[in-house]
């Protein structure tokens, strides 16, 4: 019901709320009862989270507030490199069920005309040692403006969001959606952790998707705001900057305020 084809690694338990705090939340606290692979959706969330601490907001049936729990190893590329594998399947699931071909926006976000139309939250914990030694728990975590119009915006958003149904010239059905993510996702995250080789291939279709990549920027990172210009986006998922202060520095991005 929530796949539009067959799964590899995702949906062995799926779990569908109409209401949760966030659906991240939910995952993260049962990490180490659930299934690797475990997907939870909600038609509303009354707590959703954004990056570094924000909020994630949508009206009730408007997104599609999807996650799904993964049990890695501790050295497994996904640590820093999640939101950029769950962006690119995001954007190609949008291909598939709309006329809109979404950009990508380091470190989390997919946007059309300029405007926040999906984002990511990855995180993640240690998993006790009875269900994987020395493992981790990685949540990623997808919110997708289905069905919003302007107005369904936040004030402070109005400006700078989008969903798929302003920008669609095909009508939008937010199960197929949902149903395209999980295949898209599942599909990525089979064949990007196959091989050091499939990683770097699977990055580079996220850079293919960003227009970024020599655009001048402006970041706050360990209480300092640098500017610069973006040279390229790593393997590991940071941001390399030429920063005007002086020097190539890297960026991770759960250190780093993009501020423009
Ligand atoms: C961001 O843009 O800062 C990240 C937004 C991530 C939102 C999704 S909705 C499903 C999942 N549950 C949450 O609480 N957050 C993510």
């Amino acid at each position: 019901m929530l796949s539009a084809g067959p799964l590899r690694r995702l949906g062995a338990r799926a779990v569908a709320l109409d209401e949760v705090d966030s659906t991240n939340g939910y995952l993260l606290e049962r990490a180490a009862a659930l299934h690797d692979g475990t997907i939870v959706c909600a038609e509303y969330q009354t707590a959703g989270r954004g990056r570094q601490g924000r909020k994630w907001l949508a009206p009730r049936g408007a997104a599609v507030m999807l996650s799904v729990l993964l049990h890695e190893p501790s050295d497994s590329p996904l640590l820093s490199g999640a939101a950029l594998m769950a962006a690119l399947a995001a954007a190609e699931a949008i291909e598939q069920v709309s006329t809109c071909s979404p950009g990508v926006r380091w470190p989390n976000d997919l946007v059309m005309q300029g405007r926040k139309l999906a984002g990511v939250l990855a995180e993640s914990k240690p998993l006790p040692p009875e269900v994987r030694v020395g493992g981790r728990a990685i949540v990623i975590g997808i919110g997708i403006n289905c069905l919003q119009h302007q107005g369904h915006f936040p004030v402070e958003l109005i400006d700078r969001a989008t969903s798929l149904e302003i920008q669609s010239a095909q009508a939008i059905n937010r199960v197929e959606v949902a149903a395209a993510l999980v295949a898209s996702l599942d599909q990525v995250l089979v064949e990007a952790l196959a091989t050091p080789e499939a990683w770097s291939m699977h990055v580079q279709r996220w850079r293919d998707r960003c227009s970024d990549i020599g655009s001048r920027t402006t970041l706050e990172a360990d209480g300092r705001r640098l500017t610069g210009t973006i040279l390229d986006i790593t393997e590991e998922g940071d941001l390399l900057v030429e920063v005007d202060q002086g020097g190539r520095q890297h960026f991770a991005a759960a250190t780093t305020t993009r501020l423009w």
